[in-house]
């Protein structure tokens, strides 16, 4: 054994260790880019979705401002559609000279001035089954939102995008959301004001 013989051992474990490890190496990925892309070549998306609370739930699909989502259906929560089972004659022809109502009673206009506002701002008399634009022209009452969006752009466009009013189910899609009826009610659509839950006895006594 010379000093030659063994270093051509050592040289031989350290090309045979070499080729080992690149070998090894090629398992694995050469930088994290790589690995992104093997790993993503066989996944098609997330398996969650927001479908099964929507189960029961009749929707239609609507685009505004650039986004697409589901909202309720209304025409089937009705309980007065279609307004033409009864509004054959024009509205005006149909209301009643006396002052005890034989309709609606239960609706009373809580919305704006009424000096400014009446049934036939949003309601159309000539043709109930549908709403009505400043402008006159048909608005679906699937599409109601179209007639609160004339006044109300701020709420309308930050509901577009999610941030005022909420969503039917989860995160996932399909996105799902609440129409502006879900919640207000269009004849009086303003909150009362709530006190805490909790009885503040401090305030009571600071009141008297
Ligand atoms: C069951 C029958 C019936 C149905 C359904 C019905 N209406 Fe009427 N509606 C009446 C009658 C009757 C009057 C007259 C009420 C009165 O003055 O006593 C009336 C009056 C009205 C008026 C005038 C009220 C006022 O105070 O001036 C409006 C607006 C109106 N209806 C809208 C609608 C709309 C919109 C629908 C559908 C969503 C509808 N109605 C469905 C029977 C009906
Ligand atoms: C600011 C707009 C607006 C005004 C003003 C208004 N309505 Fe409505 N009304 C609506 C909308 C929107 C709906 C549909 C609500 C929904 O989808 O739940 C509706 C629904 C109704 C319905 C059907 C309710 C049901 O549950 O079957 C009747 C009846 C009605 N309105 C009568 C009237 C009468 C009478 C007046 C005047 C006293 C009036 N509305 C004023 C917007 C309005
Ligand atoms: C023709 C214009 C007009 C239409 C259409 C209209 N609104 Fe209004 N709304 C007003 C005015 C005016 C007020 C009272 C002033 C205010 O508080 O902004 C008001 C008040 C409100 C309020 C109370 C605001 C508060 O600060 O308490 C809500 C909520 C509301 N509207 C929702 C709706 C919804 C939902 C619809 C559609 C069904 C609708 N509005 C359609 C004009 C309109
Ligand atoms: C999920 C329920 C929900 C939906 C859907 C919804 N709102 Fe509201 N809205 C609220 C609540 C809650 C408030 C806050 C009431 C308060 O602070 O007193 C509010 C407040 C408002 C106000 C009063 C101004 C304010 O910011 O306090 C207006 C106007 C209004 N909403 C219009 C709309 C319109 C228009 C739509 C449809 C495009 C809509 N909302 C959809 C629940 C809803």
């Amino acid at each position: 054994m010379n000093n030659r013989y063994h270093i051509h051992i050592v040289i031989s474990y350290l090309i045979i260790g070499f080729l080992w490890s690149s070998c090894k190496h090629k398992e694995e990925y050469h930088s994290i880019t790589d690995k992104i892309e093997a790993k993503s070549k066989n996944y098609h998306g997330t398996s969650i979705s927001s479908e099964k609370y929507l189960e029961g739930i009749e929707t239609i699909e609507v685009i505004e401002n650039g986004h697409t989502f589901l909202i309720p259906e209304r025409k089937g929560e009705l309980k007065s559609f279609a307004c033409t089972e009864c509004h054959t004659k024009p509205m005006h022809q149909m209301q009643s000279k006396d002052s005890t109502k034989k309709a609606h009673w239960n609706i009373k206009l809580n919305h704006a001035d009424l000096g400014t506002m009446n049934c036939v701002t949003c309601h159309n008399g000539d043709n109930p089954d549908a709403l009505k634009s400043l402008t006159g022209n048909p608005i679906d009452f699937n599409n109601s939102y179209k007639l609160c969006s004339q006044c109300h752009q701020k709420q309308y466009k930050d509901w577009t995008g999610g941030a005022h009013g909420k969503r039917i189910g989860g995160w996932a899609p399909p996105r799902a959301s609440m129409t502006c009826v879900n919640c207000h009610n269009p004849h009086a659509p303003s909150f009362d004001t709530r006190w805490p839950a909790r009885f503040n006895t401090q305030k009571i006594k600071e009141r008297k």
